[in-house]
């Protein structure tokens, strides 16, 4: 039984909820995966592509768990219980395992960013690729590791532990100012490398012949960035609106929240290239470590390298905190729900356990590899799709209702959302699990 005559805790303003939003939105995703898939797609022409997507797929997909968590005002699993029948009831549970197994390891690559952000004062970096290649398999594994990713996870749990008013819309009030105005500052200081302009050629040009001819791998993995890059399918858009009230406009809040997790991503293309470029270290090297390898050696290479080295590695740990408080609190969202656990009981038994499923990722980095592969790959868009099914083909009055809410009236958008959930988004999302299931 859930406990209903708790009140249940709803962010004090509708900048908390958005604040929240952008600051999980805004992670890895935006500032390693965006600028390569950029750089590597086309430049411009793969950045338009990527904007169609994230206006039909992402922005109607995002709505969906909006509605779904603002309607139910429960965690993922209650939340399906309450709207799904049969099997349907069920797939709540596929969130909270998908959050389970990438925070695990997400902790310890974010120990990683904490490390670098340390070797940057110390001034550590090294110059050289392949001596810049082996500091880092010796970092980013064994006890160093182990400890940091201890760290990282103790600060994931005090936040949390303090609910969702004074700990998370409290904290992401600081985190996401910091990130945008370091991300803007660091693009600034970036202009100002001799390796600009050759930088801006490269990230900014369209190359329509590059989509032409390697469309069939650009639109799955645009397709696919667009729903990592904006936290979906893991139950966090839901968990984080069941806090909102009813009068708020979800079709506003989301744009917003897009607009800023495309922004962010795009001038984190402004602040990589110039310096790779500057450096002299080849930009088309992607990988699991690669930002701790070329991107470290390129701030080994530079004047004040350390420096803003440890500046850059410093806001990729706040990008990553305020995106693992979000997963954090699918879980213990639940726990208070549904098996009425108190908040500090559950966010510390949560760490704990977090922190030993961890150790693996932090010993082996094939392992890591593989939970981020299958989690990524298959879990969180095997968890969107089958919501977006739910939601697109058998509750859409429901969810045009509940949209409504804080909007009036929305006539034939209403109609327009619906089918761009039931479609686009649907086939956009099976064509991606079908390509993971095969690469896995
Ligand atoms: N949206 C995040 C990003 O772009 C990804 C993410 C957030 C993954 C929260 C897991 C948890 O990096
Ligand atoms: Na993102």
């Amino acid at each position: 039984m859930s406990s209903v005559d708790i009140p249940r805790e709803q962010w004090a303003t509708r900048f908390g909820f958005i604040f929240a939003a952008v600051g999980s939105a805004v992670g890895l995703g935006n500032i390693w995966r965006f600028p390569f898939q950029v750089g590597q797609g086309g430049g411009a022409a793969f950045l338009l592509i990527y904007l169609l997507f994230v206006a039909f797929v992402g922005f109607p997909a995002i709505l969906v768990e909006f509605v779904v968590g603002r309607y139910t005002e429960r965690n993922p699993v209650g939340a399906l219980r309450e709207i799904g029948s049969g099997l349907w009831q069920y797939l709540g549970w596929i969130f909270i395992v998908t959050t389970f197994v990438i925070l695990s390891y997400y902790s310890v690559v974010a120990g990683w960013t904490i490390r670098y952000t340390i070797l940057g004062l110390q001034n550590g970096y090294l110059a050289d690729a392949a001596e810049a290649e082996g500091q880092f398999v010796t970092l980013a594994t064994g006890l160093e590791a182990i400890a940091f990713h201890a760290l990282f996870m103790a600060s994931v749990v005090v936040i949390v532990a303090y609910g969702i008013q004074r700990g998370i819309e409290l904290a992401v009030k600081v985190l996401v100012p910091l990130i945008v105005v370091i991300t803007v500052g660091m693009a600034v200081y970036a202009s100002t490398l001799e390796g600009a302009s050759e930088a801006y050629a490269y990230y900014l040009s369209p190359e329509w012949g590059t989509i032409a001819a390697e469309w069939t791998s650009i639109l799955p993995a645009a397709a696919g960035q667009a729903f990592f890059t904006l936290s979906l399918g893991m139950g966090i858009m839901i968990t984080y609106a069941s806090y909102l009230g009813e009068d708020r406009n979800l079709a506003e809040d989301g744009a917003i929240i897009i607009g800023f997790d495309t922004a962010i991503a795009f001038i984190t293309g402004l602040i990589v290239f110039p310096i790779l470029f500057t450096a002299g270290v080849d930009p088309g090297a992607p990988g699991a470590g690669a930002i701790f390898v070329s991107l470290a050696a390129a701030f080994g290479d530079l004047t004040l390298g350390w420096l803003m080295g440890a500046v850059f590695f410093g806001t990729v740990a706040i990008a990553a905190l305020s995106s693992a408080i979000s997963l954090m609190e699918v879980v213990i969202a639940y726990l208070i729900d549904e098996r009425d656990i108190d908040r500090t009981r559950a966010t510390l038994g949560v760490g704990v356990v977090l922190f030993l499923l961890g150790i693996p990722s932090a010993s082996d980095l094939v392992l890591l590899d593989l939970f981020d592969l299958f989690a990524d790959q298959i879990l969180l868009v095997l968890g969107g799709l089958l919501l977006m099914i739910l939601v697109g083909w058998s509750l859409a009055n429901l969810a045009v209702d509940e949209l409504e809410l804080g909007i009036g009236d929305l006539g034939s958008l209403g109609a327009a959302w619906i089918w761009a959930v039931r479609v686009p988004v649907v086939v956009v999302l099976f064509v991606a699990l079908a390509l993971g299931v095969i690469q896995y």
